[in-house]
């Protein structure tokens, strides 16, 4: 692989796009301003299973204002089928509380809003089952898990060796379902001008959002366009397309040459937008006397929707953490009547690092070890179960730069021995991984201009994450030219396709498509190309894909305060340490970083979606029940990293860092608490109930 020499990345360049932002001028896709612009307001079921026998739509429709109203008698038929959760107002059925049943498009959000209310349903209900324990009878093994890994592996006798071993935790844990909840709500604004549809979107990708589109309505790709050129989050919510693009969609339809605008209420985020699934996770661990692991087991049960499968990968991290001889995982499935799980940063690694982390911590007090100590005993040479070499693994490193400026052997390992005026004190270490992930697809295009200027094209996205700026400094790199004179163009589906922002795959595969595309300009054009002179070119496949494990690593050291009259948990300190190949940008690495480390914190001890099993919908469905931390729950948080440049990975030598700042952070603060109160918490999250008996 030819890296390219690092000039712009490595520098903490200012975002491109901030001054826009600031100024309002970065629009969002409810901001685009359009002509006569519609409004839409769904109605959603209010039952959770069952079918509607009648809907009678006339009040609304006489409302003054109301244009049209869509239900499933009289919408669009669609194409495909294939993907349940974008099969939208086909049926009379009804398959979770929540689901959109009609929609009434309006000259104002208001009047679309009345007309919501005055739309009366009649049902036949069914029995409902939204209930979810690991005890039930028809929990399933679903085929694979997500991103395709197998859902169950196996390695030696782990059973036999977990009865036969020396020291041993057998512990279950659960975390809650969980919602995304981006700054941004999920928007659509479409147009349908015969036979062109747009969408101005809210999306993790515009070519995938344009490819399901257009398959679910039976266009062809070229007669729809999705343009989103800035986010406010997506944490994957905005991964894939939901109901809300199709309904907009077919709204659209119904009113043609009309921009229809929809955006999801906070409230409707809550059963439209995908969610983390919650998982029961027991693991056993068997050792020997001085800390060496002779036996891993995670069994994970977890839930999908019935009308449309979503596994999540819990118990993979586990596969690949750390060296024992014996190993089982395990991944089953209840299928209930609630809308699809989906990705919520870092699925899979998220949870399964939760339960394996806290677990590793309970061993590590099992065996009288320092948890750091627990931790490098265990290290594997090689991938444990793939046996492949690995690309870039300084898990070691990380444990040890935290332990450093953490001053953690400054830490007396005995839980509850630190006090101060009515708050036990105490400290808590969980690794973190995720995998270095390239996609395969995306396309760049890159055309001189005059005086040496560059407009480089890729339809990839930016989440508010920086891509804007971190591709313009890759560019500057392949190019060997000074940032401004690169001229970048992305979140349109006018650019040539770009696989979606997620998996922490990014910039990783867009900015290797551009590194191949600049090099394709060299050869075609030579090192001075003129005006005029273009090249393109897509993301390769890695020589050491198949050949080495590559995986991001870290550490994350927390420390809490927790008040003994009341149980309230306080983060004081936390500092996670990364190894993720070279950092392209250190002022948007550290604020991803952070951010994954706060959504953690959240986890450990916020988060909760409650499903009300009467009803089958989230009571908690706003930000009054629903709380995500705020600054005021962040004190001294600080990510760093080893200085590493990954040549195995990329031309950058880059891994990408969307997601790993999230994963062990809830694990780090939960063994924090169990060192500050000798309580152990396995349900997360940590809230007081739980630490005041
Ligand atoms: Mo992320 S959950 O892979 O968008």
């Amino acid at each position: 692989m030819q890296m390219i020499e690092p000039r712009a990345m490595g520098t903490p360049l200012q975002r491109i796009d901030g001054a826009a932002k600031i100024m309002g001028t970065a629009p969002y896709a409810f901001e685009h301003r359009l002509e006569r612009p519609t409004y839409l307001h769904p109605v959603q079921s209010t039952i959770a299973r069952g079918r509607i026998l009648k809907i009678d739509t006339r009040a609304a429709e006489s409302l003054e204002g109301v244009i049209a109203v869509i239900t499933h008698e009289t919408a669009a038929r669609l194409a495909s089928d294939e993907n349940k959760e974008l099969w939208v107002l086909q049926s009379a059925k009804v398959h979770f509380r929540g689901q959109f049943i009609a929609a009434v498009i309006a000259q104002t959000p208001e009047s679309a809003r009345a007309g919501a209310d005055r739309i009366a349903v009649e049902y036949e209900a069914a029995r409902h089952d939204v209930s979810f324990s690991g005890g039930r009878k028809d929990l399933y093994a679903p085929k694979t898990v997500n991103a395709g890994y197998p859902t169950d592996t196996n390695q030696g006798d782990a059973e036999t060796a977990f009865e036969r071993a020396e020291v041993k935790v057998d512990s279950t844990y659960t975390t809650p379902m969980e919602h995304n909840s981006p700054m941004e709500p999920h928007t659509t604004i479409a147009i349908w001008e015969s036979p062109k549809l747009t969408l101005y979107d809210s999306t993790q990708s515009v070519h995938s959002v344009r490819t399901t589109v257009a398959k679910s309505l039976g266009l062809k790709v070229d007669q729809v366009r999705v343009v989103s050129p800035y986010v406010g989050g997506g944490f994957g919510s905005k991964g894939e397309p939901h109901a809300h693009n199709i309904l907009a969609a077919l709204a659209a339809l119904r009113v043609p040459g009309r921009p229809v605008k929809f955006a999801l209420t906070r409230q409707q985020m809550f059963c439209l937008a995908g969610y983390r699934t919650p998982t029961i996770q027991r693991f056993r661990l068997g050792a020997t006397r001085d800390g060496r692991l002779t036996s891993i087991i995670h069994d994970v049960v977890e839930l999908t929707s019935r009308f449309k499968e979503f596994a999540e990968q819990t118990a993979v991290p586990t596969r690949l953490m750390y060296a024992s001889p014996n190993r089982r995982t395990r991944h089953r499935l209840a299928a209930l009547d609630l809308p699809k799980p989906s990705w919520m940063r870092a699925p899979g690694e998220t949870p399964g690092m939760f339960a394996g982390e806290v677990a590793m911590d309970e061993l590590a007090v099992a065996c009288g070890l320092d948890p750091v100590e627990l931790r490098v005993r265990n290290e594997p040479e090689r991938n444990p179960e793939s046996d492949n070499p690995w690309g870039n693994r300084h898990l070691l490193e990380c444990l040890r730069e935290g332990a450093r400026r953490f001053a953690w052997s400054e830490r007396d390992p005995r839980p509850r021995q630190r006090s101060d005026r009515g708050w036990l004190i105490g400290s808590g270490v969980a690794s973190s991984t995720y995998p270095r992930y390239v996609l395969l697809g995306s396309r760049a295009t890159i055309r001189c201009g005059e005086r040496g200027q560059y407009t480089v094209r890729i339809g990839a996205a930016d989440l508010g994450t920086g891509t804007w700026t971190t591709l313009t400094q890759i560019a500057a790199d392949a190019l060997q030219c000074p940032v401004e004179a690169v001229h970048l163009e992305i979140g349109d589906t006018e650019q040539p396709n770009a696989t979606v922002a997620g998996g922490s795959s990014g910039i990783s595969s867009w900015g290797w498509a551009i590194v191949a595309a600049a090099q394709e300009l060299r050869r075609l054009h030579g090192a001075r190309p003129a005006a005029g002179a273009e090249a393109s070119a897509q993301t390769p496949k890695g020589a050491d894909d198949e050949t080495f494990a590559q995986h991001s690593f870290g550490a994350q050291f927390a420390e809490v305060r927790v008040n003994t009259l009341t149980g309230e948990v306080r983060l004081s300190r936390m500092l996670g340490v990364f190894s993720a190949g070279r950092i392209i940008n250190p002022r948007l690495a550290r604020s991803q970083l952070i951010g994954g480390m706060t959504m953690g914190l959240s986890m450990a001890l916020h988060e909760e979606s409650v499903v009300d099993e009467r009803f089958g919908h989230v009571i908690n469905h706003d930000f009054a029940g629903y709380h995500i931390a705020a600054n005021a729950d962040v004190t001294d948080m600080d990510a760093v990293w080893l200085d590493e440049v990954d040549d195995r990975s990329t031309p950058m030598g880059s891994r990408g860092i969307g997601e790993i700042g999230i994963v062990g952070a809830a694990a780090a603060i939960a063994n924090a608490v169990y060192h500050a109160t000798g309580t152990r918490i396995r349900n997360l999250p940590i809230t007081p109930d739980k630490l005041v008996t």
